[in-house]
């Protein structure tokens, strides 16, 4: 099977001249969400950052569309088609709504910034009648629509999203993933990081347990769901649903 979006091959990444992440590999394809989950400090965002050219990527390869990023620089990888919402401080408080999508057409303009910025409206309709509302006032499910949106906002092929439901409330976790899944259905495909593994395992098309910096499990979303070694150590127990 060829892996049209992503491919990271054995890849060691970390900080300084610490390994974090060791050998692992990792695969998107067109139009999937793929998860990673696992335990705290078990790498998951170190993988997204090093994807995203934010730290040290020490050997093994990244291939994006058939190109190796290995050694790009965030600043290549957004025009590339690339973008990524960060685990927090990922609005800007202070800007609009609008403006904070506007922001995400700075490092890749998209072709046709109204036609951009209209999909992704209807696409998270609450944002409509808030364009210009300060981002800080919103809810935290809100803002990571806004960090979602802007992410959006340079027509990427490619997101890359740490923990997009980190401190809502359930009922609005659901929300969420409901839109995610209506955005990989609009063309882009997702590798999602996710706290709230059960529900993210839902709604992924393939996912990765990563335990120390390593590949501990891989399957559909459907299959880690059914394991039960994964969900005695990492779903906490109780029956598949
Ligand atoms: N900027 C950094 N410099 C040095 N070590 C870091 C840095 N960020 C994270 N780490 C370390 O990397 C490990 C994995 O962290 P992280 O990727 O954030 O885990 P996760 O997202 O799975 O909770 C942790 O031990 C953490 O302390
Ligand atoms: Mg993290």
């Amino acid at each position: 099977m060829s892996y049209k979006i992503l491919d990271v091959q054995n890849l060691t990444a970390g900080y300084g001249k610490l390994p974090i992440i060791e050998d692992m590999h990792a695969k998107v394809d067109d139009g999937q969400i793929v998860v990673i989950v696992g335990p705290n400090g078990a790498g998951k965002s170190t993988l997204l950052k090093s994807i995203f050219g934010l730290n040290k990527r020490m050997s093994g390869d990244i291939v994006f569309e058939s190109r190796s990023i290995f050694d790009a620089k965030t600043s290549e990888l957004v025009p590339m088609g690339i973008s990524a919402v960060p685990q927090s401080h990922n609005v800007f408080p202070t800007l609009t709504v609008e403006e904070n999508l506007d922001v995400g057409t700075f490092a890749a303009p998209p072709k046709d910034k109204a036609a951009t910025k209209a999909k992704i409206l209807t696409l998270f309709p609450d944002l409509k009648d808030k364009l210009r509302q300060q981002a800080g006032e919103l809810s935290g499910g809100q803002r990571q629509m806004v960090a979602v949106g802007r992410a959006l906002m340079s027509d990427p092929h490619l997101i890359l999203l740490d923990e997009p439901t980190a401190g809502l409330s359930p009922a609005y976790l659901e929300v969420i993933f409901d839109l995610l899944l209506q955005v990989r259905d609009s063309g882009v495909s997702i590798l999602m990081v996710e706290q709230n593994a059960k529900q993210a395992l839902r709604i992924a098309d393939y996912a990765y347990v990563l335990v120390n910096g390593k590949n501990a499990y891989e399957g559909t979303g459907a299959e880690l769901l059914k394991n039960d070694e994964v969900r005695k150590s990492f779903l906490g127990g109780g029956a598949p649903k």
